[in-house]
């Protein structure tokens, strides 16, 4: 009997989201954003519907940093009763507190993975970008002296992103690379300082899509 009650109240976890996703001006960016994770963790699970894709992020891997993203996303419902839900859903389902996210603009097919301690403070955030844990992204001196982030850039364990730069589309950062100038499209940087070491090709958007490995 306990464990039934159990198994409906994490069904209805799953409900609420799928609920105060269908009518959200963002949903099509969680879409985006839910194939994402789930290519990077379960890439069998792609051609499933959304619902499927949904409850397996939500309970079965228990990813408390999309609930992060999922926050993010969808940001104060117009409408009362979904305000009201998701106020309920924030207590019950808590985002983890160690991902502090504060960017006007994240395009879809976002993800963090395993998101401990992730600072992402950037001018905008373009397509199909994968963030890794502890990665910074935020000003370097001055408030608002932001970074602009491009197209499926790999951002890798604990690389900090610094300053009113520019990262290129395709770009790969390495694990612990500190980058304060800007990075050509297609560039692979290694190090601190960061420096190029070769061409990234198209190495991110293999990444961010789960072919290969990080
Ligand atoms: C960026 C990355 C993909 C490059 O991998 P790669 O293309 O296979 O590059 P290589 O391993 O051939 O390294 C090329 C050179 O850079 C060096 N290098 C690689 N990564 C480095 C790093 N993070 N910092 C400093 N030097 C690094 C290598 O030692 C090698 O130097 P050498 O030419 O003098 O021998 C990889 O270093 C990386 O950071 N992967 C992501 C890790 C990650 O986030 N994992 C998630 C774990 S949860």
């Amino acid at each position: 009997m306990v464990n039934k009650v159990r198994s409906l109240i994490r069904m209805i976890k799953v409900y609420v989201f799928k609920y105060i996703l269908e009518r959200s001006p963002a949903k099509a960016m969680l879409e985006r954003d839910i194939q994402g994770y789930v290519q990077m963790h379960n890439r069998s699970m792609a051609g499933t519907p959304l619902f499927e894709k949904l409850a397996w992020l939500l309970l079965a891997e228990n990813l408390e940093e999309f609930h992060n993203l999922f926050y993010y996303r969808v940001g104060t419902p117009a409408k009362f009763l979904e305000r009201q839900l998701l106020a309920l859903m924030k207590v019950m389902y808590k985002p983890r507190d160690t991902i502090y996210i504060s960017t006007t603009s994240i395009g879809p097919g976002f993800v963090l993975m395993h998101g401990l301690g992730n600072v992402i403070d950037a001018e905008k955030i373009g397509e199909n970008c994968l963030v890794f844990q502890e990665v910074v992204i935020g000003c370097k001196n001055e408030v608002n002296d932001r970074p602009t982030i491009g197209n499926f850039v790999h951002l890798s364990v604990g690389s900090k992103i610094l300053g009113k730069i520019t990262i290129g589309d395709h770009v790969v950062v390495a694990a612990n690379t500190v980058v304060t100038k800007d990075l050509p499209p297609n560039s692979l940087a290694i190090g601190i300082p960061a420096r190029i070491i070769q061409n990234a090709g198209n190495k991110a958007e293999y990444i961010a899509n789960g072919i290969i490995s990080a």
